[in-house]
């Protein structure tokens, strides 16, 4: 049996402008979903939706991954069990990570030789096959961890400060959330390019401040993401009451994190005041989560 495991991941800086090519911040961080795998007469998938053999509807990215990985080596069964740390569906990247953690499994367990930038890759051809569109950010994050500048491909300084995340519990998806984006900007190209322009900009700007480790300048700019955020209609009210929340309880900087909508929100914090600031998002109706980031992308833990 093999067990591996991925993280899940905040955007610092650059949602929704990093699908009109502009630069994004994502960091990887300590929410991991783990596959435990071993070879068995037919196919086998169990999680906490339930149990199933190859099922699109309830399994859709480790059935596409199996399938997927058929076509390089021959895989009569398998059976596959998934726990998640990760919301699902709430803008922390679940789907790419327990997509990248199946396949490094099944990489494993055949002896595929894979290396990570092909499971990357493999993984940004699942989600786009099973959602229709998805830039590679959440699975090239959740398959090499860290901080990453996007589309670059740059690792950046492992940020040290505290991360809270507010999961407003209410769904969101993303690829209506984008085709809203696309709507406005259709509308209203003078705003909305160069809005999206400035969200890539600040990318750029705070390349240099994560590797100074200058957060409280990161939370200020982060700030001004989310105002254009809402500004470009991905906001709503559930995600500006935590991020509000977070920021009067001394949060240094607090926006949407993913296609907003719904789904979860990050605050930067002094590492003293995570509990302040997470208590601050559950009185607001949130649930909280005190993460941080880690340079772990998809790991094997353990092949017995
Ligand atoms: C969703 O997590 C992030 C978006 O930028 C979409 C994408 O990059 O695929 C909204």
């Amino acid at each position: 049996m093999v067990t591996c495991s991925a993280p899940g991941k905040i955007y610092i800086f650059g949602e929704h402008a990093v699908v009109y090519g502009e630069s994004a911040i994502c960091c990887a961080v300590d929410l991991r979903t783990r596959v435990h795998a071993y070879t068995s007469e037919s196919v086998v998938i169990e999680s906490v939706l339930g149990k199933t053999v190859i099922d699109f509807d309830t399994h859709p990215y480790v059935s596409a991954v199996i399938e997927r990985m058929r076509e390089i080596i021959p895989i009569k069964g398998v059976n596959i069990k998934i726990d998640s740390d990760l919301p699902v569906g709430s803008g922390l990247g679940s789907s790419a990570a327990v997509t990248v953690a199946t396949i490094q499994a099944l990489n494993h367990l055949f002896g595929c030789k894979l290396a990570l930038e092909d499971i990357a890759n493999l993984g940004h051809e699942i989600e786009r096959k099973v959602q229709g569109a998805a830039s590679p950010t959440d699975t090239y994050v959740s398959t090499m961890g860290g901080v990453v500048m996007i589309p670059e491909r740059r690792k950046l300084k492992l940020i040290e400060c505290g991360i809270v995340i507010g999961d407003t519990r209410t769904f969101s998806s993303t690829r209506e959330l984008v085709a809203n984006v696309a709507k406005l900007r259709g509308s209203y190209p003078e705003i909305i390019v160069p809005l999206l322009s400035t969200i890539g900009k600040m990318s750029h700007i705070g390349e240099e401040m994560v590797n100074k480790k200058d957060y409280a300048s990161i939370g200020n700019l982060m700030n001004v993401n989310h105002g254009l955020l809402d500004a470009a209609g991905v906001g709503s009210p559930e995600l500006s009451l935590l991020v509000y929340a977070a920021r009067l309880k001394g949060a240094l900087g607090a926006k949407i994190t993913g296609a907003g909508g719904g789904g979860c929100m990050v605050a930067l914090t002094d590492v003293a005041s995570n509990r302040d600031v997470a208590d601050a998002i559950i009185e607001a109706g949130g649930d909280a989560i005190i993460t941080k980031a880690t340079e772990h992308g998809v790991t094997v833990e353990s092949e017995i």
